[in-house]
């Protein structure tokens, strides 16, 4: 058996793999069209970008690939609005919205046939989306890299949601080998988004001192952060977390500095700078979003090898009957 496609309205992509979206700059133009030319669809991380630099990472993936380009936007984001209209305007493939939930991103999507996938943990929301009219929703469970709306594993949600809705739902959160994809769709997913495989490759913007970091984590290093945007946070116990919990980082007062980037920040420090700082590679005042099983990841690949891998390792896990997963 083969991995089968994933439908999302008029979308047809031959992998039922989205890459997550991953701020501040993670994955962008590379990443995404890297994993859209291998069958997946490739979302480009919205937040913490200005509209202008969007529309041209969105130009850059559509002149490197034919295949499914979307973004994703937070919606704790001040400019959701304008990174939305604009990312319409360069004739993105779909919008998916995360961190929060928002009433008027449906009726953009409706104006301009643009399928809103959002990300949700409960069954009470996912029905909420499907209402307003998601073309699918994602479900992220704990286990998941960034901000985390729920502390429920996936595979204890998933089948709630699956439940609930008509719609496609795709399962997020410690996705990393093909037997979890087996799993994820056993259990009635239509699909799956990585998000930590795929920051750990050679396509994704990060500074290689920041995928080093990946590859030298363990376990015991991930840890939850109070993020500013209201949630809690998965991060890598980098000096500058251990500086946060020993509350050593200054609260963000200089408001001078502070460019607004969040409708509503709770200004215990600065998110956008502690996450460019890392992702241009200066780890020490730098916050790195991780999942949880980060630590399983050893190397660094090219987007090619790792959906090489989950292929190979789908169909060993569907020749055994699931066994790897099954047996825990
Ligand atoms: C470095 C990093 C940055 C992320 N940034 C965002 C983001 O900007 N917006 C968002 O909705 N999710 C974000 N996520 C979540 C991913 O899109 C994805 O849903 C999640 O990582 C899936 O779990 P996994 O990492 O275990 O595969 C981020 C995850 C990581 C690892």
């Amino acid at each position: 058996m083969s991995l089968p496609e994933l439908t999302i309205c008029n979308l047809k992509s031959s992998l039922p793999i989205i890459q997550g979206g991953m701020g501040v700059r993670i994955s962008l133009a590379p990443l995404a069209a890297a994993v859209a030319n291998e069958g997946g669809i490739g979302l480009i991380a919205a937040s913490g970008v200005h509209p202008p630099e969007l529309a041209e990472h969105i130009r850059k993936a559509k002149e490197l690939t034919d295949g499914i380009v979307g973004i994703n936007i937070m919606v704790a984001v001040r400019e959701f609005k304008e990174l939305i209209l604009t990312a319409i305007q360069e004739k993105i493939d779909l919008i998916v919205a995360g961190a929060g939930f928002s009433r008027d991103i449906f009726q953009l999507g409706k104006e301009h046939n643009v399928p809103i996938v959002p990300i949700v943990s409960s069954d009470r929301v996912a029905r909420l989306a499907e209402k307003f009219g998601a073309s699918a929703v994602i479900v992220e469970g704990k286990e998941a890299g960034g901000h985390l709306g729920t502390d429920r594993p996936l595979f204890s949600i998933l089948p709630e949601i699956i439940k609930a809705v008509q719609i496609p739902v795709i399962a997020a959160g410690g996705i990393l080998k093909g037997s979890d994809i087996v799993k994820a769709l056993f259990m009635g997913a239509k699909g799956v988004q990585m998000g930590t495989r795929f920051a750990a490759s050679e396509e994704s913007s990060a500074a290689p001192a920041w995928k080093e970091e990946y590859v030298k984590a363990k376990a015991e290093d991930v840890v939850l952060i109070k993020s500013p945007v209201g949630l809690p946070g998965q991060a890598l116990n980098t000096s500058f977390v251990r500086d946060l919990f020993a509350n050593k980082v200054p609260a963000f007062k200089d408001i001078k500095r502070c460019v607004a980037c969040l409708k509503h920040c709770k200004k215990d420090f600065c998110i956008i700078e502690a996450l460019e700082n890392a992702q241009q590679g200066n780890i020490e005042k730098g916050l790195i979003f991780c999942g949880e099983r980060v630590g399983e990841i050893k190397d660094i690949l090219s987007v090619k090898e790792i959906i090489a891998n989950l292929i190979k390792e789908f169909k060993e896990s569907v020749a055994n009957g699931g066994r790897e997963w099954k047996e825990g």
